[in-house]
């Protein structure tokens, strides 16, 4: 894998996350290439990490071997296009980590036959704590696949998909996920705060409490259920507490969401693809 150059299109947030990723998993600097429009995001990159940087995509695009599109959606098909004849004759796997653009859209506008790998990466991956789904397309190998997976990993966890339009579903889970969370721990730190706690310490506590929550179900193996009638005395606090989210209709707002997040990541797709 080491001896892969890696290519970026877009040194912005996740491009500087995955590159930091790489690079403090030993992954050599000298073999990951940044571009970017803005001169002084090239500059921090290969000062903070020890990278190559260029402005010339079409020329990125033809000397790596995995080409990562880390570009805003609404940017992708006028920065894709243009790199057609250099994919087409020297066929890099292209990952896109961009939300809903598709992998056929993707394909086209590269000319076809391009292997293509959809990423959905989230906002945690900032912090080496991210959780991507992945799907490739049928010209995809397995060396290909197993490659980029190995740089997804450096900043998360990595979940290939069966099928394209699962992707819609990552995007309404782990994708804006974290968004889900802050609400619930903004909510969470008001009532304790309404309720005659300091707000740092009110902060504090949801946050600690947030996170010991996500570290037991990550290290056990039982479900979120059980775990939580485990906590749950017959009769106590948290029985009192759950009690009024059920009444409330907690799961139902959360089926309510996802569902609206997935159909909005199936518009946007549509939108973008046009
Ligand atoms: N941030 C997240 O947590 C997250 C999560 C999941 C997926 N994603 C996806 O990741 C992608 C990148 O997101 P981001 O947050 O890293 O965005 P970002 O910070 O805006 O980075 C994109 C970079 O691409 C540059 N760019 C624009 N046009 C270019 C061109 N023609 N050639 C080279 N570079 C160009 C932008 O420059 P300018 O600023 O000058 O336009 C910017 O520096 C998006 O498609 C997003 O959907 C992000």
């Amino acid at each position: 894998m080491q001896d892969q150059i890696i290519g970026f299109i877009g040194g912005g947030n996740m491009a500087n996350s995955l590159v930091g990723g790489l690079v403090s998993n030993a992954y050599p600097a000298d073999k990951i290439i940044v571009s970017d429009l803005d001169e002084k995001k090239l500059a921090f990159l290969n000062e903070q990490f020890g990278v190559n940087t260029t402005q010339d995509n079409v020329g990125l695009a033809g000397r790596c071997d995995i080409l990562v599109l880390a570009v805003k959606p609404q940017h992708m098909r006028s920065v894709v296009e243009p790199l057609e004849q250099a994919v087409q004759s020297n066929r890099p796997a292209v990952v896109s980590i961009a939300a809903g653009i598709r992998e056929a859209h993707l394909e086209k506008w590269l000319g076809g036959g391009v292997p293509v790998i959809r990423c959905m990466p989230n906002t945690p991956a900032l912090v080496k704590t991210g959780a991507t789904g992945l799907h490739a397309n049928a010209f995809v190998s397995e060396e290909q696949k197993d490659r980029t997976e190995s740089l997804l990993r450096a900043v998360g966890v990595t979940v290939w998909l069966d099928n394209e339009q699962q992707l819609d579903i990552v995007t309404a889970l782990s994708g804006s996920g974290p968004a889900y969370f802050f609400l619930m721990m903004e909510a969470l730190e008001k009532a304790a705060v309404d309720a005659g706690l300091e707000q740092k310490t009110a902060q504090l506590l949801t946050q600690e409490t947030a996170l010991g929550a996500a570290k037991m179900a990550l290290e056990s193996s039982e479900s979120a259920a059980t775990l939580r009638e485990r906590v749950t005395s017959p009769g106590g606090t948290t029985e009192a507490a759950l009690t009024v989210m059920e009444e409330k209709g907690l799961r139902d707002i959360f089926a309510q969401a996802v569902d609206a997040a997935k159909h909005r990541s199936i518009a946007l797709s549509e939108e973008l693809g046009g």
